[in-house]
């Protein structure tokens, strides 16, 4: 498998340098498509690092939503989504349409919006937000204000639980992390009673609740790093295992349930990024009106101090 597929990296590399391409890939890609990935990180975190580079061309492989960050935080530059086809359900739960009419009806709310949706839904949104910060930028907002969160309910109910603020939210969730069972969460624990557990807070409240951490992708990779433990119980997308294991080689990581497969995380192979870059397609663009006022909320959610109380 990995001799055969050599060439086939050789070939991606040369095309990289050849049009000055960078290639992102999310922690949740596949081991081969992350192994061969110049970055590999959360989606915003990955369009970030994208846009202090030189790169004229950013391949992302994750899902659209990402290749659209990337698209808002690069102008001018071209943003490649190898599959055309990789969106994300939870993103496409909530419409421009949908946002624009609640705002219509309570247009004093503040609207947090998870990154994990559109660019045009962004545009409607005061500021956005990432599992990893969504904490603090709630907090941020002035005590007494009505906070409306989407698209994700169960991000929204841990965040309403560790903020202490009310919040209301969009009936949306990830249909992979909705899938991770208490059930499933108890057998686990039964199995491997001294491994720590931690868990996306994109997964249901109840499987939250039993977790020893409640974590982005990025703050898992931080937390196993420094932790004393040497087993964990990971309830997150599967793809985060292959940078679990490869940086923490003393470690063990068991996948929570053999469920956590995001099927558009892994439709992205090295053929799809060696046709894209040959093809220089497809590619993702957003409206520059929608960009601007996109930008307007990821900064809004990056001028938030990290630690605000
Ligand atoms: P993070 O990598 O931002 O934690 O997001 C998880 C996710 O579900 C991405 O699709
Ligand atoms: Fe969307 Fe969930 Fe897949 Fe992430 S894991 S892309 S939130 S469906």
């Amino acid at each position: 498998m990995e001799k055969a597929q050599d060439p086939l990296r050789a070939e991606i590399r040369g095309l990289l340098s050849r049009r000055n391409a960078i290639l992102l890939a999310h922690n949740y890609q596949r081991d081969e498509v992350q192994e061969i990935a110049d970055i590999t990180g959360d989606s915003l975190g990955l369009s970030q690092e994208a846009a202090k580079t030189k790169a004229d061309v950013i391949v992302f492989c994750g899902v659209h939503f990402m290749a659209e960050s990337a698209a808002i935080l690069s102008p001018g530059r071209t943003v490649l989504l190898p599959r055309e086809d990789a969106g994300c359900p939870m993103a496409d739960m909530i419409t421009g349409a949908d946002l624009a009419a609640y705002r219509k009806e309570h247009p004093d709310a503040v609207v947090v919006t998870y990154v994990n949706s559109s660019a045009e839904v962004k545009a409607l949104s005061d500021v956005c937000c990432t599992s990893g910060n969504a904490v603090n930028v709630v907090r941020s907002i002035p005590p007494g204000r009505e906070i409306f969160m989407v698209p994700d309910r169960n991000l929204a109910h841990w965040v309403q639980k560790v903020s202490g603020r009310r919040l209301t939210w969009w009936d949306g969730y990830c249909p992979t992390h909705e899938r991770l069972t208490l059930e499933a969460v108890v057998k686990a624990r039964e199995a491997r009673p001294e491994a720590l557990l931690i868990v996306h807070p994109e997964c249901p409240p109840e499987v939250v609740e039993m977790a020893d951490a409640v974590l982005s992708t990025a703050g898992m990779y931080g937390y196993c790093r420094r932790s004393p433990a040497r087993e964990f119980i990971v309830g997150t997308e599967m793809g985060i295992l292959y940078r679990l294991r490869k940086e923490n080689p003393g470690k063990r990581f068991h996948i929570a349930s053999r469920t956590l497969i995001c099927p558009n995380m892994k439709l992205t192979n090295l053929e799809d990024v060696r046709d894209s870059l040959e093809t220089m397609s497809p590619v993702v663009t957003v409206p520059e009106g929608i960009r601007v006022r996109a930008k307007a909320a990821l900064d809004a959610m990056l001028a938030v101090p990290r630690d605000a109380a």
